[in-house]
């Protein structure tokens, strides 16, 4: 559902899987366009009638925000499974509705926060958590590009919601909550000073999580700069590989730099001290397509092989935690995410 510029590529997706998935529809009121091959499934302007008339087993839902939660319960009202693409819903009181139609309904759900499929991203889950880097004391996150004059012709990217910490910060602190743990306290401050639309170009955020671990994240879509996941990872082929890392994860015992997976440790198991020595091992991780491994898992999720990597519960828990910047900011006082049972 929603063939535009994310849908496409997850049809592109599900065609390049034939072992994983099977295309039988796709839903978009722009109707089929000639450059955009879909093999032989049929297209409907009206995604109900692609609901109740192709019966897929399982939905990507790529349509624009406000449209998650009624298409998420047009899934759950007829038992269909499906995949939501990020933010899991416009709002809190949405995604609080969207949650609760969903454990009625008993429907398996993934949220498309991609990056937690990265190689590099898994590997240092597994570092963290095998404690070689001790307990984490400070994280902090650059995510900083600047996005074209023409994108801003699309009207709803100049108006609140449609910025940088909706679009691109939160898979951020998604990655943060899947690293380093809960949010429990959020302070942000926003600016829309370089480009003057009623939507923030720039935005500033300090971290408290459940563990004590304290995190920062600059996040700019006006700065032009080789810091972002992406050109990092080299995970998107529309972004130049810089082989930069975005992350600093600092821990008693080391740090972590990503996504280059740059580990910084003492030469000498211990002996650790601010006058000692600390040397830096590289491991390069394997590329793998994040949206590739995404449809992977969640063939096996829909097939219950496997639990969700990130259900939409737990994307509205990372919706809730970029909520609470724009929040803090306005009110200018920190700020409790939401907490989604
Ligand atoms: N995971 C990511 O990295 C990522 C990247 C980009 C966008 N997104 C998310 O994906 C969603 C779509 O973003 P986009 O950039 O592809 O937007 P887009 O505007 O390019 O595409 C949205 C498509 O939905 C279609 N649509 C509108 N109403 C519909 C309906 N009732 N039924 C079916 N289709 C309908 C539109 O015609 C359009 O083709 C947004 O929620 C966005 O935040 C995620």
């Amino acid at each position: 559902m929603g063939a535009g510029l994310i849908g496409r590529r997850h049809i592109q997706t599900i065609l390049d899987m034939p072992g994983a998935a099977e295309l039988v529809a796709v839903a978009d009121p722009l109707g089929a366009s000639a450059e955009l091959k879909t093999g032989s499934a049929p297209w409907f302007a009206d995604e109900r009638e692609m609901l109740d008339r192709a019966r897929p087993e399982a939905v990507v839902i790529a349509t624009p925000n406000r449209l998650h939660l009624p298409h998420g319960i047009a899934c759950c009202e007829r038992g269909i499974h499906f995949l939501m693409e990020k933010p899991v819903t416009a709002t809190l009181e949405e995604a609080e509705t969207l949650v609760a139609a969903i454990r009625a309904s008993g429907v398996r759900t993934l949220a498309g926060h991609h990056r937690r499929y990265l190689a590099a991203i898994q590997e240092a889950k597994a570092v963290i958590a095998k404690g070689s880097l001790g307990r984490l004391v400070a994280v902090s996150v650059v995510w900083a590009t600047r996005k074209p004059d023409d994108y801003f012709k699309t009207a709803w990217r100049t108006q609140p919601g449609g910025g940088p910490l909706l679009i691109n910060a939160i898979h951020e602190i998604d990655m943060l909550r899947h690293l380093c743990g809960e949010i429990v306290s959020v302070s942000g401050i926003k600016s829309n000073a370089m480009r003057g639309f009623a939507v923030e170009d720039s935005a500033v955020a300090m971290f408290r999580f459940a563990n004590g671990c304290l995190g920062t994240l600059a996040c700019t879509d006006a700065g032009f700069s080789p810091w972002t996941i992406e050109q990092g990872s080299g995970e998107n082929p529309a972004f130049p590989h810089s082989a930069q890392s975005a992350y600093r994860l600092i821990g008693t015992e080391g740090s972590l730099e990503l996504p280059v997976l740059r580990t910084w440790s003492a030469p000498v198991p211990g002996d650790i001290g601010w006058n000692r020595p600390i040397a830096a091992t590289e491991a390069v991780p394997p590329y793998h397509d994040p949206y590739k491994a995404q449809l992977a898992h969640f063939q096996r999720l829909v097939r219950r092989d496997e639990p969700p990597v990130v259900s939409v519960a737990d994307g509205a828990r990372t919706l809730a935690a970029t909520l609470a910047v724009t929040q803090s900011s306005d009110e200018e006082r920190p700020r409790t995410p939401h907490r989604f049972p």
